[in-house]
């Protein structure tokens, strides 16, 4: 659905300088981003609307040029890692043409190499993300940003890549965004988007509303103490502040507009009236609304689930409490399907001793079988 209205709109985008050089168009202009116009009506940019998008390469003393195979090295669909000097991209043959992006998955790090190469895509090897080869775009998460994409060219039969060595270094590409220019007629109880939840789902369609040109208020909720952060982090990274484990920095809010309310905890929403109630009676007017309040851990129903010391985790204070609990005592964890085995993992060295209760007779049988089940009891 959209969400704009037609009286709401705003007529421009405005994009800080600064940004405009960390986004290269699509050469099809189809995934460039949206101005919304007063009539409701959008269009995309064109290139030279924005010369310096067009062009990331203007200083020359910021690019590296380098031949890196013969046209026959490569096979269709086939990728390599090759390395610039400064540093290293991917090169990709899919039906006769070349492609350079970022070799890194901007999620966690991955080396794309090792992913599957489809149809102009590739795949994340460890949690399935995924990039379109000829704009380097996202296109499937998990992961916010994008892979630089470097130019490719053939002489004599030679490959060439000319890249960004900024962007050989940092292997990322934030999506160019809009931001709010309506904050003249700033009004704290009223805002065109409200979106309740500010983890990964929230966040995703705040920045997206942004990347498609959205240029109006865009406020989160969370019941939250801080911005939002990477919830999986919970159980591999237990001691981690929640900084540390933060989606985006402080700046990237401030820099697009994208207003967080933390520690705000929605009661009830009134559809007729437009309104957010909040548990303190303050109340929020919105145009449109989206609910992305995530999921409430499965808790104990036995009896005995409120003596001290039962914890779920679900935030960063859930899991450091845990930890600091945990050190030097015996631990009982309550499900051996995936978090109950990363707490474990994390907790083996710590506690006294670790034990895990799971309904079925052997770990991830639902998810891997019996066999294989078994052999993760020996480990
Ligand atoms: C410890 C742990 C480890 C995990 N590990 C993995 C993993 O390895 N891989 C994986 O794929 N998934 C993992 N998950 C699941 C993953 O974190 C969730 O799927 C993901 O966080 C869902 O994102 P979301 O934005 O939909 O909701 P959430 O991240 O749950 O965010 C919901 C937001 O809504 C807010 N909210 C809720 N109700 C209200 C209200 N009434 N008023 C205001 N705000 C409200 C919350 O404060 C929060 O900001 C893990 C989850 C946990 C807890
Ligand atoms: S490291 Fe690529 S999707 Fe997680």
């Amino acid at each position: 659905f959209l969400f704009v209205s037609a009286v709401e709109v705003k007529i421009e985008v405005v994009i800080p300088e600064k940004e405009r050089s960390k986004e290269e168009m699509s050469p099809n202009g189809k995934a460039s981003p949206l101005i919304y116009k007063v009539n409701g009506t959008a269009r995309h940019y064109h290139l030279e609307e924005h010369p310096i998008a067009s062009n990331p390469y203007h200083n020359p003393k910021d690019v590296v040029e380098a031949s890196v195979c013969h046209v026959k090295d490569l096979e269709n669909g086939q990728m390599r890692e090759v390395d610039l000097g400064c540093g290293k991209a991917l090169l990709i043959k899919e039906s006769g043409e070349f492609h350079a992006v970022g070799h890194k998955c901007p999620h966690y790090g991955a080396p794309l190499v090792k992913g599957v190469l489809s149809k102009g895509r590739i795949r994340c090897p460890w949690h399935g993300a995924c990039f379109n080869i000829s704009t380097g775009d996202i296109e499937d998460f998990p992961g916010l940003d994008s892979l630089p994409r470097f130019q490719v060219k053939i002489e004599k039969e030679k490959v060439y890549i000319r890249a960004s060595k900024q962007a050989l270094q940092t292997q990322r590409r934030t999506k160019m965004m809009a931001k709010c220019i309506s904050l003249s007629n700033y009004n704290l109880s009223s805002t065109n988007v409200l979106i309740i939840g500010a983890g990964a789902a929230g966040l995703v369609c705040a920045e997206t509303l942004r990347q498609e040109g959205f240029s109006d208020r865009i406020v989160m909720c969370t019941m939250d103490r801080h911005l939002p952060y990477d919830r999986p982090k919970l159980s591999k990274s237990m001691d981690s502040h929640p900084e540390q484990i933060t989606l985006r920095p402080k700046e990237f809010f401030r820099t697009y507009d994208i207003e967080v309310l933390t520690e705000m905890h929605v009661a009830a929403v009134d559809i007729k009236n437009k309104t957010a109630v909040f548990k303190d009676g303050f109340k929020m007017e919105y145009n449109k609304l989206l609910i992305a309040t995530g999921n409430t851990p499965k808790a104990l129903s036995c009896k005995g689930k409120e003596v001290e010391n039962v914890f779920n985790i679900r935030t960063p204070e859930d899991a450091n409490r845990v930890v600091k609990l945990a050190t030097s005592k015996n631990v009982v964890i309550v499900g051996a399907s995936f978090l109950g085995m990363e707490v474990a993992a994390y907790l083996a060295e710590r506690a006294h001793s670790v034990s895990l209760v799971e309904l079925e007779e052997v770990p991830f049988k639902k998810f891997f079988g019996e066999r294989v089940g078994r052999a993760v009891m020996k480990v």
